[in-house]
């Protein structure tokens, strides 16, 4: 039997695996192909901690080096926070469940746009991703300064992607009002209940938030982040301003841990539920639903043959804020996290009682950031389950390849910037509002007469005129500097300019900013309840389709 299998390893063939792995790892972080900043690992293994590790450096310009202390952001993980968190809640009452109707628990004043969602959604809808509904990743990357029970009044003008219960689609706004669920139950806050109910319990005593970060002096012992960094020692970090949207956002993606504490949150999930005295924190049962599929996920690349020598990690779904699947035959549990420069990964073994956490604090390549989690992972894996590696130290380094050989990503395909605006900049000054993101500012500069823009709390930079006399583009500055520049239609109205709609990616709307729209103001789509499956995108803009990754890219940010 596989448990009995795994439970035979002595302790002295344990230490010496652990003591490869940290050569492994070593080696791993000398890669020519993979720079690294900084990397924290942890590893259980039948309710100890076994490994728990810091490599490479926290801060570039400090020299500080990554311990088994450095706290990183962990992005998604924080999830599954979430989920422990309202397994906890839903444990100790009987009339509510994962199954019951949000409107149930938020009121008759809640709802989505529409009325069969309204009526039906639950809280697993949530927390599996099975809405449908639009993720506004704008609003997410530029922030919003707003609090849980906002967001939660503005649900009401998220449109759908997809018809309810019928397709995978990630959302972390959902999250967060998952979170705000739970502030209902209980009439406490989100990051109140946190700690009282997970965090303390754990004696997770270093993890925090990362919105607070940006007060006081922040942190100590915190990893800067890097967006690019190269051997020659060249570097870019991340702003701290980026942390702002987490302040609403905590219970999609705002935690912030390290090697030990994510060692004892791992012991928690593989023992049941339990602190480390052995006290029940959260229902086994209900905590177990928390790591079972539930919704078939979105296919990724499943690591299955032929690409593969071993049968290296397969999707079987998505549970409540976890992904559910197989490594190598074993049941594995994993979630992904990647927030404002940090990359993270968890993995839990069941069956062989142990679990794997790591992050890293840069250089964020899309890609390149994950493999280095998949591999240790694997390698972890391989140890915990008694199997032989299927990476050296040589395959370790070129991974994914020899096997499988990543696309190139699709450039950016912008329309070229031209001298001049079709009108006078005068014209384009205004506030312009969209009900599920908030407003758009437009402001001309009379001392250098250039186009300002301003979205949410970190989104600013330049508005720029193109080609195109019906499109313009926006080039960040400040915190978001580093992502592409990206393109709007500008629609009219009595010759007047009246709309500003962004283009997003295939997998999101277009989202059209109304001049002098109040937030209080009916959705025009409002009156009536919008069943309608397809919404309209912005007029006339077959001609201009561009390969356009601000959405991605902040979709990244959060993603699995
Ligand atoms: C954490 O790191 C310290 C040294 O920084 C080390 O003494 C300790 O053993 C480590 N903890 C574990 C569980 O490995
Ligand atoms: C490091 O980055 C700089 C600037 O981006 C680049 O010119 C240089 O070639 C890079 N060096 C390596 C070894 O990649
Ligand atoms: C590493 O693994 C690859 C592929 O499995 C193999 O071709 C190579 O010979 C191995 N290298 C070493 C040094 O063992
Ligand atoms: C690039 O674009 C093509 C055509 O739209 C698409 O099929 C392909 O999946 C894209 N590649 C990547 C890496 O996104
Ligand atoms: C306008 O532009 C000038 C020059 O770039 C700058 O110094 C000033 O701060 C700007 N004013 C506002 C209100 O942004
Ligand atoms: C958005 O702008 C409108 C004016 O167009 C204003 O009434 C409203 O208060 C603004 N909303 C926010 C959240 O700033």
């Amino acid at each position: 039997m596989i448990v009995g299998q795994v439970s035979t390893m002595t302790s002295p063939d344990l230490q010496q695996m652990l003591q490869d792995l940290d050569t492994f790892i070593q080696n791993l972080m000398t890669c020519e192909s993979r720079p690294v900043v900084g990397l924290t690992v942890s590893v259980v293994k039948d309710g100890q901690t076994v490994f728990a590790k810091g490599y490479g450096q926290r801060d570039l310009q400090t020299g500080q080096a990554v311990d088994n202390r450095t706290l990183f952001g962990v992005g998604s993980i924080s999830k599954s926070f979430t989920s422990a968190l309202l397994a906890a809640i839903l444990g100790e009452r009987e009339d509510v469940s994962w199954d019951t109707v949000l409107t149930d628990i938020l009121g008759p004043s809640f709802r989505f746009r529409d009325q069969f969602r309204t009526e039906e959604a639950t809280l697993r809808d949530l927390l599996a991703h099975k809405t449908g509904l639009e993720n506004h990743a704008f609003a997410m990357g530029a922030g919003q300064d707003i609090d849980r029970s906002g967001l939660a009044r503005r649900m009401r003008y998220y449109r759908q992607v997809y018809p309810f219960r019928t397709f995978w689609h990630y959302n972390n706004a959902l999250y967060t009002l998952a979170g705000h669920v739970a502030e209902r139950l209980t009439g406490q806050s989100y990051e109140a209940l946190l700690r009282e109910r997970i965090l303390q319990p754990l004696g997770m005593d270093d993890t925090v938030y990362l919105a607070d970060a940006l007060r006081d002096e922040g942190f100590s012992n915190f990893a800067q982040t890097y967006l690019t960094y190269n051997r020659t020692g060249l570097s870019m970090p991340y702003s701290e301003e980026e942390f702002r949207p987490l302040k609403l956002h905590l219970p999609a993606g705002g935690v912030v841990s390290n090697a030990l504490d994510m060692a004892r949150y791992m012991k928690f999930h593989l023992s049941g539920g339990r602190d480390t005295a052995g006290r029940l924190v959260v229902p086994e049962d209900t905590l177990r639903q928390t790591h079972t599929a539930d919704f078939t996920a979105a296919p990724q690349l499943d690591k299955l043959e032929p690409y593969w020598p071993v049968e290296a990690g397969t999707t079987q779904g998505y549970g409540l804020g976890w992904m559910a699947g197989t490594y190598r035959g074993f049941r594995r549990v994993q979630h992904s996290g990647f927030v404002a420069g940090f990359a993270s990964l968890l993995s839990l073994y069941p069956a062989a009682s142990g679990g794997v956490y790591t992050s890293v604090n840069g250089p964020y390549t899309a890609g390149v950031a994950s493999d280095i989690h998949e591999i240790i992972h694997g390698m972890v894996g391989d140890i915990l389950t008694g199997k032989d590696h299927w990476l050296n130290a040589t395959t370790a380094c070129t991974y994914p390849e020899p096997w499988w050989t990543r696309p190139e990503p699709n450039s950016t395909v912008l329309p070229e910037i031209s001298d001049n605006f079709p009108r006078d900049k005068r014209d384009y000054e205004g506030i312009y509002g969209n009900h599920a993101t908030g407003n758009m500012t437009i402001t001309l500069n009379t001392t250098d007469n250039k186009l300002y823009f301003s979205l949410g709390l970190i989104g600013r930079g330049l508005v720029l005129p193109t080609v195109f006399d019906d499109h313009i583009l926006f080039r960040c500055q400040g915190p978001l500097a580093y992502v592409p520049a990206f393109g709007a239609d500008v629609g009219q109205k009595d010759g007047k300019v009246f709309s500003l709609t962004l283009q997003s990616d295939s997998s999101e709307l277009p989202v059209v900013f109304e001049r002098g729209l109040k937030l209080t103001d009916p959705d025009p789509t409002e009156p009536q309840w919008y069943d309608c499956a397809c919404v309209s995108a912005s007029p006339d803009r077959t001609a201009l389709s561009y390969t356009f990754t601000f959405l991605l890219f902040l979709a990244y940010m959060f993603t699995v």
